[in-house]
């Protein structure tokens, strides 16, 4: 039996074997949430600094103007389940307008969240709380502590947008059977030189977050990438309505880790992320697919970015 245990070394066997599998593949990837050492988190924080990162600002910006109407379409007494919750900064905004009866925080990492909820308990301590570390990209098995009651499943920041639209639609598909509405972030297509500098950034942040994995894959696997041979890439591609972020090399080379090696010749991509930007007409589609339907919906005044209330089609 002790051997069926997952043990941190089977776990570091996993992602070894996964993150091999990635650069070896004829069209090199490793997933994006290697991208989120301790030093890459830092770095996306500052991205959403940066004056071309308009997301998190522009939809911060429509919270804060149609807070009161989105309050009124979504209704008090919710059960608020807030996915990717981080440090909970994003939903405590919404707590004066929505005074949600429960707030369900889920995350990965769990004890960065049950330090933020430690201090949201005494900010609001009439709201009931029950953080869950979990990933939820992969399972929506929520315990029988959540409530039942009017559940309003939270995914701001165009998170979903990271998801392939196949695998969009079968996620939002799993809200809709955890009997839940739905408030949700979209980044919108737009201008497509302002998506690419938005992800291409003059200072360079977005290019050293995206490199950063590299430092991060030469810890886990115990390779040799050097930074300086690689460049960041990152543009909007109009065919599959998404941004692509790969890293270049700058010429031929060759990376070695612990048990194995791959080529790659100049020019030769790792693609490290996608975040697909949808039209409001391409998004209500695809929650009409999932059962959804749109409630209601608010924009910046530059259409750049929708906020949704979407309730069971
Ligand atoms: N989820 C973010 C987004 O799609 C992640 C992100 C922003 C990102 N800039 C990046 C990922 C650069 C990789 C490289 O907007």
């Amino acid at each position: 039996m002790a051997d069926l245990i997952p043990t941190r070394d089977t776990d570091a066997n996993v992602i070894r074997d996964e993150l091999i599998a990635g650069l070896t593949a004829p069209q090199a990837m490793a997933s994006p949430k290697y991208l989120y050492d301790a030093l890459g988190s830092k770095l996306f924080e500052a991205i959403c600094e940066l004056p071309e990162y308009y997301p998190t600002r522009t939809e911060a910006a429509i919270f804060t103007r149609h807070g009161a109407d989105i309050a009124e379409s979504v209704g008090s007494g919710v059960t608020l389940i807030d996915l990717g919750a981080g440090n909970c900064a994003k939903a405590a905004r919404l707590f004066p307008l929505l005074s949600p009866a429960q707030y369900v925080p889920i995350d990965i990492s769990a004890d960065f969240l049950h330090d933020a909820v430690q201090q949201l308990r005494q900010r609001f301590p009439q709201i009931g709380m029950l953080p869950l570390g979990m990933d939820f990209s992969a399972t929506l098995a929520l315990p029988n502590e959540v409530s039942r009651s009017r559940r309003l499943f939270f995914y701001p920041g165009s998170s979903i947008g990271n998801f392939h639209p196949d695998e969009a639609l079968a996620f939002l598909r799993r809200l809709r059977a955890a009997d839940g509405e739905l408030l949700i972030g979209i980044d919108l297509v737009k201008d497509h030189a302002v998506l690419d500098a938005a992800y291409d950034d003059a200072l360079g942040v977005t290019a050293g977050f995206n490199l950063n994995l590299l430092n991060h894959l030469n810890r886990l696997l115990g390779a040799d990438f050097k930074l300086r041979e690689w460049r960041h890439r990152g543009f909007f591609n109009p065919a599959l309505s998404r941004i692509e972020m790969h890293l270049e090399a700058r010429h031929a080379l060759t990376v070695r880790w612990q048990g194995g090696e791959r080529r790659f010749a100049e020019g030769e991509r790792i693609h490290t992320e996608n975040s697909y930007k949808y039209t409001p007409e391409s998004f209500a589609a695809l929650l009409g697919e999932a059962g959804y339907r749109l409630a209601q919906s608010w924009t910046d005044e530059a259409g750049w970015f929708m906020v949704c209330h979407a309730r069971r089609g």
